[in-house]
């Protein structure tokens, strides 16, 4: 007999990861590290790798020992888990029940979609205006006495935009206030510069999640965290399978934070690309919205436009984003950024894309 998954799994479409693998494609679309790592430290971590290494289940506690000294809390406020996708989820499987309303800003990232149906949540999106901005208010007042919780990617993708930390905090304490918990998801923070961290003191409905894959370039390792009161990550810590992270990303997460300077110097690039790349871009007479991440929203005009430039690139084996659906995104390509190299080859053909669509 044919055994149906839950009902509300029925209508939630999962799609392939695609191949277009970095062998062949340029990939500035998925927000990654291009810049890669010097020969030395991929020799230092090949080093990492013994044969007790390989067969023993892995020990979690010197990154969370490490992170707890350089966030300065105490470890208990901390919870590992593989990617800060999982993080996330964990957030979802702990605290919301089916029909329980989650706010979210729209567009964002696309997990909270994904969880809020796997969870049966009630998904409540607060639009960005076509301008790309969003005055808290918007999102407090979609507060009801169903909500059971706000996720915020700040800086968000694929918007790129952010909410400075007293807007957070206006809306953390409001949430507060209605029993709601709110994430802050930090994946990008460094591109920014600045972070929620700090308020998790005061406010014990806070949950900030943060990720290696981006600033710090471990994507394949699949390692993130989130930080919030004790109690909190007591609750997070029912969930937890039975080891959260695996060996090669606790001791690859625990390089990166003994070696602080590689994502500064990535860091610092990123930001060389990002106003290289806005320079040339102007004097093209195009523009790109502000943005504090490490990609970048270039105006081509409309969708049509964005979708046509973003196929002539795949043909050139260069992948970006274009052709978005929500209105505020409709004039923009999402262009992820890389070393000045691969911006100088990206810009190259993008004026040639741009030219044949003229
Ligand atoms: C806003 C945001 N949060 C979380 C993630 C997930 O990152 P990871 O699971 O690799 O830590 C991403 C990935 O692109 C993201 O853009």
């Amino acid at each position: 007999m044919r055994v149906p998954p839950k009902k509300n799994l029925l209508k939630l479409n999962r799609i392939f990861n695609d191949n277009l693998n970095r062998d062949e494609f340029l990939r500035l679309d998925k927000n990654e590290n291009l810049q890669g790592f010097s020969k030395e430290v991929i020799e230092d971590i090949l080093n990492m790798v013994t044969s007790d290494f390989l067969t023993a289940y892995p020990d979690a506690s010197p990154l969370y020992k490490k992170l707890a000294q350089c966030l300065d809390i105490p470890k208990e406020q901390i919870y590992l888990s593989a990617g800060s996708d999982a993080g996330i989820k964990a957030v979802f499987e702990v605290y919301v029940e089916s029909e329980d309303e989650v706010v979210v800003i729209h567009p964002t990232y696309a997990m909270y979609y994904v969880y809020s149906q796997m969870f049966n949540a009630r998904l409540i999106e607060v639009n960005f205006d076509k301008n790309l901005s969003l005055p808290v208010e918007r999102i407090t007042e979609k507060i009801s006495s169903t909500t059971k919780l706000i996720c915020i990617a700040n800086p968000n993708s694929p918007t790129g935009t952010v909410f400075s930390v007293k807007d957070l905090e206006k809306i953390i304490k409001i949430a507060s206030e209605n029993g709601v918990l709110v994430l802050v998801d930090e994946a990008y923070y460094q591109f920014w510069g600045s972070s929620a961290i700090d308020l998790v003191s005061d406010h014990d409905n806070l949950i900030v999640v943060r990720t290696f894959s981006k600033a710090l370039g471990l994507a394949s390792a699949r390692l993130g965290y989130l930080v919030s009161t004790a109690e909190t990550v007591s609750h997070l810590f029912r969930v937890r399978p039975m080891y959260e992270v695996n060996s090669f990303a606790i001791s690859l997460g625990l390089y990166m934070l003994e070696h602080p300077d590689i994502a500064k110097e990535y860091v610092n690039k990123i930001e060389q690309s990002r106003k290289w790349l806005k320079e040339e871009l102007s004097k093209d007479g195009i523009d790109i919205a502000p943005g504090f991440a490490n990609f970048v929203l270039i105006n081509v005009g409309d969708s049509k436009r964005a979708s046509q430039i973003t196929e002539i690139l795949l043909n050139e084996k260069i992948v970006i984003k274009g052709g978005f659906r929500e209105t505020c995104l409709k004039p923009y390509t999402r262009v992820g950024l890389g070393t000045l190299d691969q911006m100088r080859y990206f810009l190259k053909k993008f004026r040639e894309a741009l030219k044949e669509i003229a």
